[in-house]
């Protein structure tokens, strides 16, 4: 049977500025430079044997450094021809908030320029950009003073913000402001394996707060001068399940922010990838990270999402899958429990695979293998995977077989 999708509903892939455009100079790069030789070293630890053997690269410091990822700040036009190619018809992007205010309060006007371009080349084919302004990199100015413990922290964000939404005007229409605060949070300041590596309950408390004010602000700065534009956040869902601590763990995970939020949201960005089991351990099937793969769960955290009563657009979901052996039947199971839950009245307007590219994985670089399309680091080469061509034909008919 034919699974319709909704008219009108957009098709598209995700991507971040230092995860694909390589040449930044920001919290990240300074850490990766001087955390390189330990992350090659401890990957012996981290990873399975079998992990470690298909992907040695994962055992060289190189790997940890993001230098010029995909080369996308050049070659952006080439791959939005990629993502057109595929019949996409929108675009998740990132902004990246180091090149726009390289120093506190001075703008680049080049770097504007480099983006506003960036939004018309995506205008010119057709690809509706989503534009995040904080996927995780900061200024070194920024994290200089302290980063998100700084009290003024949501002020410089509103002022990055107002100034790329008074610039852009109606090239974009929707806005995320933050992605995934959570995942960050946790990362950051609780496991402290993140930059700045802070592992502080008293922090996590101190970030969390500031990244809930500093997303009202920015929501304020986007409808003060992008009239007509949306935002929202990018929100890390996960689905629990086991009784009793799932009850609790989906509230303290899934729903504490979004609840902060409420009054400050247009849509709901949601990015899902982990399922948590808290009893049973069953043998699953897992990508080449060692995530397991569990398609019903992204329709279990759609319904949680119902009584927001916002449209929600998929703005992240993928795998990592170097052979591509698993990415069709990904894709395919996940919209199969995505058109289940709009049947029953979830407003999804959209879904954003991640990634287009192979990226930088952030703390474990390059050889997780999320793309669409395979990247060669070497020539900057792409190319196709098979499984793009599945997911193209399901967005040139706004639909797929389910059998
Ligand atoms: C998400 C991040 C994204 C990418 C994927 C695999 O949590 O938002 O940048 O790393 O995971």
């Amino acid at each position: 049977m034919e699974l319709k999708f909704p008219k009108g509903f957009l098709w598209g892939a995700a991507t971040s500025a230092h995860q694909v455009e390589g040449g930044n100079n920001n919290d990240w790069t300074e850490w990766e430079k001087e955390n390189a030789g330990r992350l090659a070293r401890e990957a012996k630890n981290r990873w399975q044997p079998w992990q470690q053997e298909k992907f040695p690269e994962m055992l060289r410091p190189e790997n940890y450094v993001s230098g010029r990822a995909c080369g996308h700040y050049n070659l952006f036009r080439e791959d939005f021809d990629l993502a057109k190619s595929l019949g996409h018809s929108a675009y998740r992007l990132s902004l990246e908030w180091s090149r726009i205010e390289p120093e506190e309060g001075k703008f680049n006007e080049e770097e504007i320029e480099h983006y506003r371009q960036v939004l018309s080349a995506l205008k010119e084919r057709g690809l509706e950009p989503f534009v995040t302004l904080w996927h995780w990199t900061n200024p070194l100015w920024f994290s200089r003073l302290g980063g998100w413990r700084n009290l003024k922290a949501e002020k410089y964000f509103q002022r990055y913000c107002r100034k790329i939404t008074k610039a852009f005007g109606n090239l974009a229409r929707f806005y995320i402001t933050l992605n995934e605060p959570d995942i960050y949070i946790m990362n950051s300041y609780q496991r402290g394996i993140w930059p700045p590596q802070k592992r502080n309950f008293g922090l996590v408390k101190v970030v969390l707060r500031n990244l809930v004010r500093a997303h009202k602000l920015a929501y304020e700065a986007i409808h003060e001068s992008a009239a007509g534009a949306q935002a929202g956040i990018a929100k890390n869902n996960v689905y629990f399940s086991g009784w009793p601590l799932s009850f609790l763990a989906d509230f303290l995970w899934n729903h504490q922010i979004l609840i902060r939020i409420r009054n400050h949201q247009d849509f709901i960005g949601l990015n899902y990838y982990f399922h948590r089991h808290f009893s049973k351990n069953e043998d699953k099937e897992i990508t080449d990270m060692g995530w397991e793969i569990y398609p019903e769960g992204i329709y279990r955290v759609l319904k949680g999402l119902k009584k927001y009563g916002k449209p929600v657009y998929v703005t992240e979901n993928g795998l990592a899958d170097a052979e591509d052996g698993k990415r069709k039947d990904f894709i395919k199971n996940h919209l199969i429990w995505i058109h289940k839950a709009i049947q029953e009245g979830v407003d999804v307007r959209g879904y954003f695979h991640w990634s287009l590219l192979d990226n930088f994985e952030w703390d474990k670089g390059f050889w997780p293998r999320f793309g669409l399309f395979e990247v060669n680091y070497q020539t900057l080469e792409r190319r196709k995977r098979p499984s793009a061509d599945y997911y193209a034909s399901i967005c040139q008919n706004n639909g797929l077989e389910n059998s």
